[in-house]
């Protein structure tokens, strides 16, 4: 798929998911290209309908464009219940269980979705998956390395510590910690996974989100949009 392509498919399914913000609403603002073309059609959408609303962002680079598309920004400390969390994913299955963490920023994201009314996914269509099967970023404490792949081994998976291509060293978290990317295969059951995920000591967070409530989904026609049941 050509990269125009994917990227009009990601803009249809910020847009759509940009078009159920109210006046009023506090909004958590999701990171990475999805997110970004979500935030730039909320910002036009301030300008040219007059919305009034606050935004909570999920990391240092999204606060900065949110800065830049013009939208007044707040804090989980002021605001810690938010009516809506918009936001991108890796992938996403048929239950609406998803991984996140492509750009190692899942730990606020999930924080900042938790403290969500609606957690709405935007993706393009290639990233639906019936079972997930990607490998599940996890933030660690980076003296805590070593303790951590032993667990993920003992739950079943193999791990990489993720490297920074352009600097040629480990990936740092904006909390300075590391990103282990552990492959389970297909994961049959992101609930129990994200519970044992949960527990191996040393990792801060993973990438498993079992909170989000619509999916919209961009293919070449329009917008598809899933519900959680
Ligand atoms: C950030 O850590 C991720 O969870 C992103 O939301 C996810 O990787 C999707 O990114 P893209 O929209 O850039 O594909």
């Amino acid at each position: 798929m050509s990269e125009d392509k994917k990227v009009r498919k990601k803009e249809k399914a910020a847009e759509s998911a940009a078009s159920l913000i109210k006046d009023g609403m506090v909004v958590g603002l999701g990171t990475g290209s999805t997110a970004e073309l979500a935030i730039r059609r909320i910002g036009r959408r301030i300008k040219d309908e007059e919305l009034e609303i606050l935004g909570v962002p999920t990391s240092l680079r999204t606060e900065m464009i949110a800065i830049d598309y013009g939208i007044p920004l707040t804090t989980l400390s002021e605001h810690s219940s938010l009516d809506i969390c918009i936001d991108g994913a890796d992938q996403v299955d048929s239950q609406l269980n998803l991984i996140k963490g492509g750009w190692g920023l899942h730990t606020r994201e999930k924080i900042v979705s938790y403290a969500a009314k609606e957690l709405v996914i935007c993706v393009e269509e290639e990233k639906v998956v019936e079972q997930l099967n990607k490998p599940v970023p996890l933030e660690v404490l980076p003296y805590a390395t070593k303790i951590v792949e032993k667990q993920v081994e003992e739950l079943g998976g193999t791990h990489v510590l993720r490297t920074d291509g352009s600097r040629g060293g480990y990936f740092v978290t904006e909390h300075g910690n590391l990103i282990i990317d552990a492959d389970f295969g297909v994961i049959s059951n992101p609930g129990e996974m994200s519970v044992a995920l949960s527990s191996v000591v040393g990792s801060v967070e993973h990438g498993i989100f079992t909170n989000a409530t619509e999916v919209h989904v961009g293919n070449d026609k329009g917008v598809k949009i899933l519900k959680r049941d």
